[in-house]
């Protein structure tokens, strides 16, 4: 008689069960011992997300501030005024990061907590003395503060005096800001980066309009007023100079004496030729430097991509010979945000629809679907779908086309479909990040100098237009107590910090499986 005759059926199941849970796991099994001792692992945030106090203290009105009390831009009208309360509790932040084990904390800098008026007014000493205590506080637990000077929020006052970054003189406001920032903080920062994510600021705030300052023209938004087709490459050119003369400053003035290192941070999806033919292999090449391509290429080779200036139209500015000069090489690292994969189709050889046929889009149309299928699980953020094998694809990519400069992942998460309720029970959390960490170590065994892992993030947080109905942490936070309450993920994560393998429930009460 066979042997599956005398065994009952369910317990068949079961033993199939754990056969096909413990081969995911095995696909997706990752090891922190296969990242470098000195790795920063770390967790990530951003002011305007997690602060709140947002009159506190000297503090002035940020353009976020503006925009989030404007009925109908967020969802539900939420806004960041008390967001996590981080200002408040930032001791307890610290804390719960550091019994993660992470040995770095990526936050931001609220422009208008220490330059409530920009060069219009004087420094904030209340700001300064707020992230003195951050800082502080980091370093007590062992912790590398990682701070980004600008990450979308800014004075109101310079929006309104004339038009935030749409204008040259944005520049030297953030370079007053940068050098505040160097001056205060630097003797124990030794880790920057000017500016977060320029490319994802001018799809928002000035393609599709979502997000402030909520400028756009047909056919990607409907705003009253802006030009998608222009402003988008105007703002970035602004952020790009205002980087490199922050960089510049930070090289001759305070490097040589902190010791620390710069960079700049890009929203840094990956793509796949929606069919295997060589015009949609030409369109992924296009779409990458469209996007990352945008940012990094003039802060390393001095100029926009050449997949850019191939096709380019007079939307696409000019570096003088004296910018090119100190905009080149004003990089130590390359920062990448990096959430998702979507393919790509040609649409210079065969028509597109949904802007795909615009110079901003390079020619390309991008989605998350071939022939009705995913490309992967769908996530709580449009065009955010699961797809770790993008993680390897996209470090080689960066990592060869600027010639193995380090590299951090700045930011790397999962917020569940808005349909799923449980709040801590996130196994899909768990999985995400096991299977893009694997892609990375992956990465990195084949050369790539990848130097840290920040997980988009430490709690749930304000979403920009999404409010608080994205859920990116590792950590719950009760809206009414502001309790801090740690998902399955945060006990992952702290396993895999410290190196041990750990048997948590997952799927069901009864079927544990291995991580
Ligand atoms: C931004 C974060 C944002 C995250 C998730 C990134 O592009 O830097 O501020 O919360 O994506 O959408």
């Amino acid at each position: 008689m066979p042997v599956f005759a005398i065994i009952p059926v369910s317990l068949l199941f079961l033993v199939v069960y754990l056969l096909v849970s413990s081969s995911t796991s095995n696909a997706q099994h990752v090891r922190r011992s296969e990242f470098p001792d000195n790795f920063l692992f770390g967790t990530a945030i951003s002011a305007y997300q997690v602060e709140g106090g947002y009159l506190e203290d000297g503090k002035g009105l940020s353009n976020w501030d503006v925009f989030s009390h404007i009925p109908g831009n967020i969802k539900n009208n939420e806004n960041g005024d008390i967001a996590d309360d981080s200002y408040h509790l930032f001791w307890e932040d610290a804390e719960i990061a550091h019994s993660l084990g992470v040995n770095a904390y990526r936050f931001s800098i609220s422009w208008a907590r220490i330059l409530p008026r920009g060069r219009f007014g004087e420094v904030n000493p209340g700001g300064i003395e707020f992230y003195n205590k951050v800082i502080d506080n980091l370093l007590l637990r062992g912790i590398e503060p990682f701070v980004t000077i600008h990450h979308f929020d800014h004075p109101q006052e310079l929006g309104d005096r004339f038009g935030g970054w749409l204008s040259p003189l944005m520049q030297e406001e953030f370079v007053l800001l940068a050098e505040t920032c160097f001056k205060s903080f630097g003797d124990r920062v030794k880790y920057w980066t000017t500016i977060n994510e320029p490319n994802m600021f001018a799809e928002m705030g000035y393609v599709r309009g979502d997000f402030a300052p909520a400028r756009c023209s047909q056919p990607f938004g409907n705003c009253s007023a802006g030009n998608s087709d222009k402003e988008p490459f105007i703002v970035v050119h602004n952020m790009l100079l205002a980087h490199a003369k922050a960089v510049k400053l930070y090289r001759e003035q305070f490097q040589p004496k902190q010791g620390g290192s710069i960079g700049i941070v890009a929203h840094t999806h990956m793509y796949e030729p929606l069919r295997d033919v060589e015009s949609d292999h030409q369109a992924v090449d296009r779409v990458l430097a469209f996007t990352g391509g945008w940012v990094f290429d003039p802060v390393v080779f001095g100029d926009y991509p050449p997949e850019m200036r191939q096709y380019h139209r007079s939307e696409l500015p000019w570096f003088s010979a004296e910018e090119t000069e100190y905009v080149k090489g004003s990089i130590d690292f390359i920062g990448i945000n990096h959430y998702s994969t979507l393919y790509a189709k040609d649409c210079i050889h065969s028509p597109c629809v949904s802007g795909g046929d615009h110079f901003i889009r390079g020619f390309a149309y991008t989605t998350g679907e071939r022939d009705g299928i995913l490309i992967g699980e769908p996530t709580g953020v449009q065009r955010f779908y699961v797809v770790p094998r993008g993680m390897e694809k996209i470090v080689d990519h960066v990592s060869k086309r600027y010639k193995n400069i380090p590299i951090y992942v700045t930011e790397n998460g999962y917020s569940p479909p808005l349909a799923v309720p449980n709040l801590v029970h996130d196994v899909n959390r768990i999985e995400f990040h096991k299977g893009y960490l694997a892609a990375l170590a992956r990465a990195i065994r084949k050369g790539a100098d990848v130097r840290g892992y920040f997980i988009w993030s430490l709690m749930d947080n304000f979403e920009w237009a999404g409010g608080y109905s994205s859920r990116f942490g590792l950590y719950h936070v009760d809206r009414a107590t502001m309790e801090r309450v740690p998902k399955l993920s945060a006990k992952w994560f702290r396993h895999f910090l410290a190196n041990r393998r750990t048997m948590i429930a997952t799927r069901t009460e009864a079927s544990a499986a291995v991580m």
